[in-house]
């Protein structure tokens, strides 16, 4: 890594942050003891970082390879799940890149990091003094940290490592490293909160039903696209009915928030389509708090099967898309015209409806195939 430090390697790869890197890795390095693939990989760092960390964008930053990139938490999210957390002692035993811990104890005292990767620590203790922060950097099996710690933390933060990278469906706290399944009691005798990240792509009831003391689990989507499902566990909740709480960052959409068990015994009121039409965003989805929305909001569900609601009078701050919408008959489309088509409860797939109604996909406008109770819909969008 120091070597990387040099003035005239760092100049290099300044000065190639915008080269075709296959060709850059056919060339000879013109360092010694530096190879152009530990070159190139600080220029793709660095383009990662430009989206995905700007706060990286410094002088003398290092980046890892490309799977700690991967793994590591956006600036964004980071920053979102920093907020409200303040203490004496934060506790970060999956330090990874050290993208979420820089956030996430910005406002405690004593900050220790454990991270069982050398390589990948060494980076990150670097990469923390160039931004003037402290902490104790333990290069160190989260097991064998545990087993000699003595200290008491206000905040505990994981964010376990899938242990087989090709598990892309479902998937379970056993498949991680660590299992939090294992570790969940002990965690809690040194910590007042422990905050666990996790893939979306786990299903929420399972959470409920297998991690104990969980008081909240917040989804949160950047731009609609759900990145995270964050868990807090705290030593007095009593488990079972936690705080689901559906966040889109960069978007002007409320957050919204529900009980877990409260979805249970609520009714959703169903009715047909009225002059507006509510698409939850993404995180709702996640959530399943499709009668808790309805109650929330006071709008009508279309339909059991399809997670559209209606009402008549504008309602502005709801956690999704809203169009004001008159039901059309497809058959008077005029052919070729453009429209976002969404098909929802629908026989039609989008594309067997552009065929059908001989129209295209784009513009501003939006079309709906869905159905209510009553009868079929298509949904044209006005203004
Ligand atoms: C998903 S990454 C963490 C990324 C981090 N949150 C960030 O924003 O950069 C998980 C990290 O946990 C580390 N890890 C997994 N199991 C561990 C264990 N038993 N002890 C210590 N570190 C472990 C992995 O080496 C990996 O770097």
């Amino acid at each position: 890594m120091e070597k990387l430090l040099n003035k005239e390697i760092q100049n290099y790869i300044n000065a190639n942050l915008d080269a075709d890197l296959h060709s850059l890795l056919l060339k000879k390095s013109p360092f010694d003891g530096v190879s152009m693939q530990e070159i190139v990989q600080q220029i793709k760092g660095r383009k990662v970082a430009e989206k995905k960390f700007p706060f990286l964008k410094k002088d003398n930053i290092i980046f890892p390879p490309n799977l700690n990139l991967e793994q590591a938490s956006s600036e964004v999210t980071a920053a979102y799940k920093s907020e409200f957390l303040k203490g004496k002692n934060f506790l970060d035993l999956t330090c990874g890149f050290g993208i979420d811990a820089y956030f996430l104890s910005k406002n405690f005292d004593e900050i220790d990091l454990v991270e069982q990767n050398p390589d990948l620590i060494k980076i990150v203790e670097h990469n923390w003094n160039i931004h003037g922060r402290k902490a104790n950097f333990h290069n160190l099996d989260l097991e064998d940290f545990l087993s000699q710690n003595k200290k008491h933390f206000d905040v505990i933060y994981l964010d376990p490592a899938r242990r087989d990278q090709n598990l892309k469906k479902k998937f379970l706290l056993e498949d991680l490293s660590p299992n939090i399944l294992e570790i969940q009691d002990q965690l809690l005798e040194i910590g007042d909160k422990v905050i666990i990240k996790l893939s979306p792509l786990i299903d929420i009831s399972y959470l409920v039903s297998e991690v104990k003391h969980l008081s909240k689990i917040e989804i949160i989507a950047w731009r609609n696209d759900v990145k995270e499902l964050v868990l807090t566990l705290e030593k007095n909740f009593i488990s079972g009915n936690p705080l689901i709480s559906c966040i889109n960052l960069e978007s002007q959409d409320s957050i919204f928030e529900f009980y877990f068990e409260d979805e249970k015994s609520i009714k959703a009121d169903f009715g047909d389509i009225e002059n507006y039409l509510y698409i939850p965003n993404n995180s709702v989805l996640k959530s399943g708090g499709f009668n808790s929305i309805s109650k929330l909001f006071n709008l009508k569900k279309l339909h059991p099967n399809t997670h559209l609601y209606t009402s008549s009078q504008l309602l502005n701050n709801f956690a999704g898309r809203i169009l004001k919408v008159k039901n059309i008959d497809p058959k008077k489309l005029i052919k070729n015209e453009k429209f976002n088509i969404i098909s929802k409860n629908h026989p039609l797939t989008p594309d067997e409806i552009k065929k059908k109604y001989k129209i295209k996909d784009g513009g501003q406008d939006y079309l709906v195939f869905t159905q209510s109770q009553k009868a079929k819909l298509v949904l044209r969008s006005l203004d």
